[in-house]
């Protein structure tokens, strides 16, 4: 697979942006002098585009944009684009951003992939990974002792729960740790890796999946997809780029302390009968909170508290 130059990713986002001012065709001549490039680059980028699904006619007019897939290409997010990494069928975004990160990638580089053959969930378990989903994990290098890494995931699954809210008006919650859920239903799930490099933290990867435009199969019967919740399909784009910036703006602006009270205003666990659920064991009680560290706070049967670090928590 040859990947395309950054400056690629650019001149395509830029003839897309004038396309589609246009409601006619534009004129060869007009894109080249915008777009600083030659006839036939033009053509060949022109190319590349219609072979990634985007529906171009072209005319003795020039070209005209009739119909564009939501495919999360780099080029969608401008000022992104060499931090994006799309692929269209990868066994897991999970391993290659942990060789991304091994590398020395940068904070804040995303591998998106369209499918996943062998997608992972929490506990050892398979995140099926149909088209029309929305697959990526993010790499980031916090400057955060590694006691504090859990922060990170609380804030992504609160920035996550606040954009479907806005975006779409749904009533997305967080289940304790980090899953989203809509009328019960599980709308998207994350993963988080870390690497300790020193007692210091070298990355910490979020893994997510969205439901977006997928059909969940009858092996999920609690989850649910943002098409089925609203009736239509999603531009995934959209959704991921309100994600991105919404999620970069919360890490560099809000103060660790402030991440879990503000997370703990959109969850739907504390104050109910919860059952959690480990590899090895399982905990049942009243959720009482959640602790700074993170920890859900169980009080059991007979009055006692418990910290549960980590486990799957199913709602009574
Ligand atoms: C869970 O709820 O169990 C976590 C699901 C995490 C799924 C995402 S999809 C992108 C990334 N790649 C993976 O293999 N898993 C995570």
């Amino acid at each position: 697979m040859t990947i395309p130059k950054i400056s690629d990713h650019r001149i395509k986002g830029e003839i897309l942006r004038i396309l589609r001012q246009d409601q006619k065709a534009t004129a060869e001549s007009l894109l080249c002098r915008e777009v600083r490039i030659t006839p036939e680059s033009l053509r060949k980028q022109i190319l590349e585009l219609q072979e990634a699904g985007y529906e171009i006619q072209t005319s003795d007019n020039g070209f005209q944009l009739i119909h564009e897939p939501d495919n999360p290409y780099p080029w969608e997010f401008p000022g992104r684009e060499p931090f994006i990494h799309y692929f269209k069928e990868l066994p897991s975004t999970m391993d290659v951003a942990r060789k991304m990160a091994g590398n020395g990638c940068p904070d804040f580089t995303v591998v998106i992939s369209e499918f996943q053959s062998t997608g992972r969930g929490r506990l050892q378990r398979t995140w099926h990974s149909d088209a029309g989903g929305l697959y990526f994990t993010i790499v980031l290098r916090p400057r955060l002792a590694p006691v504090h890494s859990h922060c990170i995931n609380f804030a992504a699954s609160l920035v996550l729960a606040k954009v479907l809210q806005r975006i779409f008006q749904v009533d997305a919650k967080v289940k304790w740790p980090n899953d989203i859920l809509v009328n019960e239903l599980k709308l998207s799930g994350m993963l988080s890796e870390m690497g300790i490099e020193a007692n210091r933290l070298s990355y910490v990867n979020i893994g997510i999946g969205i439901n977006v435009n997928n059909d969940p199969t009858e092996k999920e019967p609690n989850a649910i997809s943002l098409k089925k919740l609203l009736g239509t399909r999603i531009d995934r784009r959209r959704l991921l780029s309100s994600f991105l910036d919404d999620f970069q703006t919360m890490l560099s602006v809000t103060p660790l302390e402030n991440i879990i009270p503000q997370w703990k205003q959109h969850t739907m666990t504390i104050g109910r009968h919860v059952k959690i659920v480990t590899i090895k064991e399982s905990y049942e009680g009243f959720a009482r909170d959640v602790s700074d560290s993170g920890a859900l706070i169980l009080e059991q049967k007979d009055g006692s508290l418990i910290e549960v670090i980590y486990g799957d928590c199913f709602h009574g």
